[in-house]
């Protein structure tokens, strides 16, 4: 087969065969496919669609480019979440101990930056020598052990997704329903799911910026999921401002541990893992219902189970023994401090979390291309969330920066992402807006 016919047959709005894009994503994996094919095959593929029988041919190929991992029936209940991408959504850090707590086995392959968003391995690399990839043994023996662990698609898995991905991140092509089922999919169905819990976010921090186009990919995500065996549930959650009141690798795993030990609790960020974790037990056999699952999860938060387990976790996967106790003097700290203060009384009537990811990825905290070292310290916190009365010199956020000239050029972004008006909005934005099973 050639990647060029295949190529010009997206171009020309036509979907390859199931055995075409077998080849594709074979390709992407053994190097048969160059990175500029892969590029204008993730191009083509935004611009042009894949019919529904393409993009649910895409996922398994996807998902069989590498190992498929087995679970031996009988242990914990495996379930799993994942986030379709946003700004301050550090859930799967919560999440991943409070379910391990609650007496599921929780085998995350997670990613990284993409795009404008934040990736969960990112953020748990801001934790000094903290290991994202392990092999298939140690994952099974973490699971084992502990319940939870939160790791890379390894070569082993879906090396299709992790080379396209890092392609995605870096030519624009993150927004397509088609590469973003294939993408969350293939890892997640190499993992050998067997429940799945999926987060599709909307609004202006979001891949999907209306709810239609959320409907429409947690629709192709479910279908596609449940039609492969994994029994799939996805909440449609608001994402038209941060979800935690922090963007940024390390400032992110502050607020997770403030809530872990319950030292500050940022309430969208409880509400959102709450549901997720909710469903995910009632999906796992764990709980009757969402309702009762989420009363579970709230229960690990408080009590100290979900936060003994992260200790667990961040010990196993070579992370500080003491991270626990000690967290605030183990994560790295920005060499400039800024706050940014309303120049005017308003209402915080709404955020552009798009141009926030943006200017979290400009001061070095995602990517501007492949292989870029990301500076864990740096990024925005104190987020004033949609709602608040600000009075003159109040703050709207703190920039942590590595030098002036980039706290400079974050602290336009923010000044140009948030609006203030004179009155306050008349609804608070909803949480969750949809279930789709
Ligand atoms: N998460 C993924 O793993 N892939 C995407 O394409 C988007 C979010």
């Amino acid at each position: 087969m050639d990647a060029r016919a295949i190529l010009v047959k997206l171009r020309d709005g036509h979907s390859p065969s199931a055995e075409e894009l077998g080849w594709f994503a074979r390709g992407l994996a053994d190097g048969a496919v160059s990175d500029a094919q892969a590029g204008a095959f993730a191009m083509a593929v935004v611009q042009r669609g894949l019919s529904e029988a393409g993009r649910v041919a895409l996922t398994l190929a996807m998902r069989d480019s590498g190992h498929v991992l087995a679970w031996k029936a009988g242990g914990r209940p495996i379930v799993d979440k994942h986030s379709t991408g946003g700004i301050g959504d550090c859930t799967s850090l919560l999440l991943a101990p409070a379910l391990a707590a609650c007496g599921a086995a929780v085998p995350m392959i997670s990613g990284r930056g993409l795009g404008h968003t934040g990736g969960t391995l990112d953020k748990l690399e801001s934790i000094p020598s903290f290991r994202t990839g392990l092999s298939e043994v140690a994952l099974r023996a973490q699971i084992q052990d502990i319940g939870c662990a939160i790791v890379s698609a390894s070569g082993e898995i879906a090396p299709a997704d992790r080379r396209l991905y890092a392609v995605r991140d870096v030519t624009g092509t993150v927004e397509s329903i088609d590469l973003i089922t294939a993408s969350i999919l293939s890892k997640k169905l190499a993992a050998g799911l067997p429940a799945l819990v999926l987060d599709v976010k909307f609004g202006s921090g979001a891949f999907m910026k209306s709810l239609g186009d959320a409907r429409a990919l947690a629709r192709a995500l479910v279908g596609t999921a449940n039609g492969a065996g994994c029994k799939t549930a996805a909440l449609i959650t608001d994402m038209s401002q941060p979800l935690a009141d922090a963007a940024g690798n390390a400032l992110e795993v502050m607020v997770v541990m403030e809530t872990l030990t319950g030292s500050n609790v940022n309430t969208r960020l409880w509400d959102a893992t709450c549901a997720l974790g909710g469903e995910a037990l009632a999906l796992a056999g764990l709980a009757d219902n969402a309702a009762s699952g989420a009363a579970h999860i709230a229960q690990a938060l408080e009590d100290g189970s979900a936060a003994e387990v992260f200790g667990q976790m961040v010990a196993a996967q070579g992370g500080p023994l003491d991270f626990l106790d000690r967290w605030p003097d183990r994560l790295p700290a920005a060499t400039v401090i800024r706050a940014i203060t309303a120049d005017r009384q308003g209402y915080v009537s709404a955020i552009d979390g798009h141009a926030l990811g943006l200017a979290v990825v400009a001061l070095g905290g995602g990517r501007q291309r492949e292989g870029d070292r990301i500076n864990p310290a740096v990024g925005l916190s104190n987020l004033a969330p949609i709602g608040t009365d600000l009075t003159r010199g109040e703050l709207i956020c703190v920039v942590h920066a590595a030098t002036e000239a980039a706290a400079d050029q974050a602290e336009a972004a923010v000044r140009g992402a948030y609006v203030l008006r004179d009155t306050a909005p008349k609804t608070a934005a909803k949480l969750i807006h949809e279930r789709i099973a």
